[in-house]
C-alpha cells in the first residue's frame, strides 16, 4: 500500500489489485488500484476504502500510522458509493473501532444495513457539508447511477478537491507515478486505454447519468480530482473531464478512427472472408482490430468496440441463427447499450440462412440503432463475386465511419 500527500490535511492510500474478477466478471488485463482518502482536520475522516477484498490488514494500520492518523481517531466513513471494492472493509473496521459515524446516500445507507448490518449511519443529500475544523468542510453531491443508485461526490472546499470514486476513475495498476504531472506520455496513454476498458465495463450502461454526472463537475471549481481508481489530476483535472466526456460520445456512436472485426468462424470459410477484408483495411491505411469470439475477453471486445467508429461482424449462420459466440458478444454490447455504431455484416451459411434475422432481433432488443451497410452472405466458401461485394461493403464502412471520428 502507498501513502500520498494529496495537500495539506489530505492524504491517499492506494494500492494494486490484480488477478481478480472485477464484479465476479472482468477479466483485467492490466489490473486496478484502489484509492482511499484520509482528511484530517480536528476531526478525521476517511473516504473510501482502500482495503481490498477481504478485511482490513495489518498493513493499513501501519499506513495510517506513517501519515499521523491514529485508526482510534477516523470520527467518519464517507462511502460516496456502497460497492464492496470501496465499503468491504466496514465490518472488519466495526470489530476494532465502534464509535463511527457512516456519512452516505440514503440509496446507499439502505445497501451499507442490508450488506454489512449497520445503523450508525447519516444520509445526506445535495449540498450537505460536515465540518471536520481547521478549515477542512467537506460537502457532498449526489450523482446517481454512477453507476449504482447511491453515488455521489464528495468535496473538500478547503482545497477544491473532488472525491469522485467512480467517477473518473481508470482501470490499470499504478506504478512508481500516482499524480497526472508525474506520468511519463506511455503512461499517459496507457491510461486513456484503461480508461477506456473501466468506461466500457463498469459505466457505459449508465451514460446518461454519466453526463449528468459531469455537467455537476462542470459546474464545480476543481483544483484537483482524486478518484478511487487510477491516477490523481492536480495538475490539469479537466483532462479527465474532457475524457469522460469523449467515452460517452463513443457509447453513443463516436469512435476513433479504427474498425474493429468482430467475428468467429466454425470451419474458416467465414474467416477466409475476414482474411481478405483485412487486406483490403491495410491497402486502405485503416487500422484494425481482430476479436475472434470466443476467444477474447468480454473486457476486451467491450473496450474495443467502444473505442471503434466502425464495426465490421463477420459470422456465419449456426443453426438457423447468428454463431453463438458473436450473438452473445453482441448481447452483451447491447446490455452496455452501445449504441449508433457504423457497421457492416458477412457471413457464411451452410443449408440456411438466419444469422441476419437474429442480428435484426439484437439490435430491436437493446435499442442498438446501429448504422448498417447492407449485408453479404454466401453459401459456403466466398467465391470472387462475394469477395467483389465484401470489398465493395467494406470500402462504404470506410466512408461511412468518417463522419463518426473523434
Ligand atoms: Fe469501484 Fe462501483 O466500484
Amino acid at each position: 500500500m502507498k501513502k500520498l500527500k494529496i495537500a495539506d490535511g489530505i492524504h491517499m492510500l492506494t494500492m494494486n489489485v490484480d488477478n481478480i474478477l472485477f464484479e465476479g466478471m472482468w477479466e483485467l488485463a492490466n489490473g486496478v488500484t484502489l484509492n482511499s482518502y484520509i482528511v484530517q482536520g480536528d476531526k478525521t475522516a476517511i473516504i473510501d476504502g482502500v482495503i481490498g477484498w477481504d478485511g482490513v490488514p495489518e498493513t493499513l494500520y501501519k499506513s495510517l500510522e506513517e501519515i499521523g492518523v491514529d485508526p482510534q481517531s477516523i470520527d467518519y466513513l464517507i462511502v460516496n458509493h456502497m460497492e464492496p471494492d470501496h465499503s468491504g472493509w466496514i465490518s472488519n473496521f466495526r470489530k476494532i473501532k465502534d464509535d463511527f459515524t457512516i456519512i452516505c446516500t440514503d440509496k446507499a445507507s439502505k445497501m451499507v444495513t442490508s450488506f454489512y448490518g449497520e445503523d450508525r449511519i447519516r444520509t445526506v443529500k445535495e449540498g450537505d457539508a460536515l465540518d471536520l475544523g481547521q478549515g477542512k468542510v467537506l460537502s457532498f453531491h449526489p450523482v446517481p447511477n454512477v453507476h449504482w443508485p447511491d453515488t455521489m461526490y464528495t468535496y473538500d472546499r478547503d482545497i477544491k478537491t473532488l472525491f469522485s470514486c467512480d467517477m473518473f476513475g481508470t482501470f490499470g495498476r499504478m506504478g512508481d507515478h500516482s499524480f497526472d504531472d508525474e506520468l511519463t506520455p506511455e503512461e499517459v496513454a496507457f491510461f486513456e486505454s484503461e480508461g477506456i476498458r473501466y468506461y466500457s465495463n463498469v459505466m457505459a450502461t449508465f451514460t446518461p447519468s454519466v453526463k449528468k454526472a459531469i455537467e455537476k463537475a462542470q459546474t464545480m471549481d476543481i483544483s484537483i480530482i482524486a478518484p478511487g481508481h487510477g491516477p490523481v489530476y492536480r495538475k490539469n483535472p479537466r483532462k479527465i473531464i474532457d475524457d469522460y466526456i469523449r467515452f460517452t460520445r463513443y457509447a453513443e456512436g463516436a469512435g476513433k478512427d479504427e474498425v474493429t472485426i468482430l467475428w468467429g468462424s466454425m470451419y474458416g470459410m467465414t474467416g477466409k472472408a475476414v482474411d481478405y477484408v483485412e487486406g483490403i483495411l491495410q491497402r486502405e491505411g485503416v487500422k484494425h482490430n481482430k476479436l475472434e469470439m470466443p476467444l477474447e475477453s468480454d473486457s476486451e471486445m467491450v473496450a474495443t468496440v467502444l473505442r471503434s467508429a466502425g464495426i465490421i461482424i463477420a459470422a456465419p449462420t449456426y443453426e438457423y441463427k447468428l454463431f453463438p459466440p458473436v450473438a452473445a458478444a453482441l448481447n452483451e454490447l447491447g446490455r452496455k447499450r452501445i449504441t449508433g455504431k457504423a457497421a457492416f455484416r458477412f457471413g457464411s451459411y451452410g443449408w440456411s440462412g438466419g444469422a441476419e434475422r437474429e442480428l435484426a432481433e439484437i439490435m430491436e432488443r437493446n435499442k442498438m440503432n446501429w448504422d448498417f451497410i447492407e449485408s453479404v452472405e454466401f453459401e459456403g466458401a466466398p467465391k470472387e463475386e462475394d469477395f467483389a461485394r465484401i470489398e465493395a461493403g467494406v470500402l462504404e464502412l470506410i466512408e461511412k465511419m468518417k463522419a463518426k471520428v473523434i
